[in-house]
Parts: structure tokens; sequence; C-alpha cells
């Protein structure tokens, strides 16, 4: 006898259900998945790719920003830490942009920024923001995304003005 399951029962029994369950709208479009491979392709392609580990690095550097200016380090440093592992995370996705993450934003910037924002003294922790953000844009000039650049994000989150 074949498995009855709360999809299959539905699909049998209400015929406008079987919407419920087409594949990427049924609420268990993994488990119903017809095998291993199928849900290994909707996850990766739910997953997405590097622009979505840009999503939370975006939020991420925005918390970086309100973090200084509500003078609370202890919460800037912890958004630089969760920043690293979700740019890592998206070139695990897309190997293809490892080279320039690490060149210009990993190796060097990251570490003396984290270790700059974690400082006493106001001032350096501002300079460690503003030299991210030349490596964030540094990075969309090299990789062909330079239009990222101009928006509010980069344009409006600066450090203040004296
Ligand atoms: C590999 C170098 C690289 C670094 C480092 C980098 N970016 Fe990006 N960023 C990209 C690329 C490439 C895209 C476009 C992704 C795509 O089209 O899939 C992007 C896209 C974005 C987007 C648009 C995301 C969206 O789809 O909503 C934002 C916002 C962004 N980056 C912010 C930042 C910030 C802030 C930093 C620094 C904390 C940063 N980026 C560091 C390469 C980089």
């Amino acid at each position: 006898m074949p498995k009855v399951t709360r999809c299959s029962v539905m699909r049998t029994t209400l015929a406008w259900a079987a919407l419920a369950c087409a594949p990427l709208a049924a609420a268990d479009w993994l488990v119903e998945a017809p095998d291993d491979t199928t849900r290994f392709e909707r996850l990766e392609s739910y997953l997405g790719g590097f622009s979505a580990a840009m999503w939370e690095t975006h939020h991420r550097y925005e918390l970086l920003h309100e973090a200084l200016t509500v003078d609370n380090p202890e919460l800037a440093v912890y958004h630089w830490e969760k920043i690293k592992s979700a740019i890592q995370g998206g070139y695990m996705k897309r190997p293809g942009r490892q080279a320039n993450s690490d060149a210009l934003f990993l190796d060097e910037t990251w570490p003396a920024v984290h270790e700059a924002l974690a400082s006493d003294d106001e001032e350096t922790r501002w300079n460690a923001f503003m030299r991210a953000r030349s490596a964030c844009m540094g990075c969309h000039v090299a990789e062909d995304v330079e239009f990222m650049n101009r928006q509010r994000l980069f344009t409006d989150l600066t450090a203040p003005e004296d």
C-alpha cells in the first residue's frame, strides 16, 4: 500500500488542494520531494547565491553604523564578525567571488577593522568604519558591480562630520 501522506490525502480528496501540493508551494516542499537530488536542488536555489550573502551583509553593515552611532562598540564588533561569516558563506556558494573577497576585504582590512572597532577611542572606531566602507566599495568596482556604490547605504552612511 502506498504511503499515505497529508499531501496525497489532500490530492485525492480535494481537487483544489492539488494546487497547494504543487512542487514549490507545498508546505512539505522538502519532505514530499521525489528524491534527494530534487531536495538539494530546491535547497540550493532557495539559499541563493552571492547576492543572498550581500543581503545579510547589507543589513549588518547598517546595524554596524547604528551601533557606532549609539556608542556601542561591542555590538559593532558583533556585526563585523557576522559580516565575515556572511561573505565566506557567499563565496562557498560562488567560489568565483573568493579571490577579491580575500584580497580586498578579509585578509587585511577585516582584522584591522576588527581591532579598531573594539578601541576605546571613538575616532579610531569611525575611521575603521570608513575603511570598511572603502573595502566594500572597492570590491564592487573589482567585481563589475560599481552601481552598488551609488545608493544611500554608501552615500549617506558615513562617519559623522566634525
Ligand atoms: C567579492 C567582493 C565583495 C565584497 C567584499 C563586498 N561586496 Fe557587496 N556585492 C558584491 C557583488 C559581486 C554583488 C552583486 C551580487 C550578485 O549580483 O549576485 C554585491 C552586491 C551587494 C549589494 C546588493 C545586494 C542585494 O541584492 O540586495 C549590497 C547592498 C552590497 N553588496 C553591500 C556590501 C557591503 C555593505 C559590503 C561590505 C561590508 C560589501 N557589499 C562587500 C561583491 C562584494
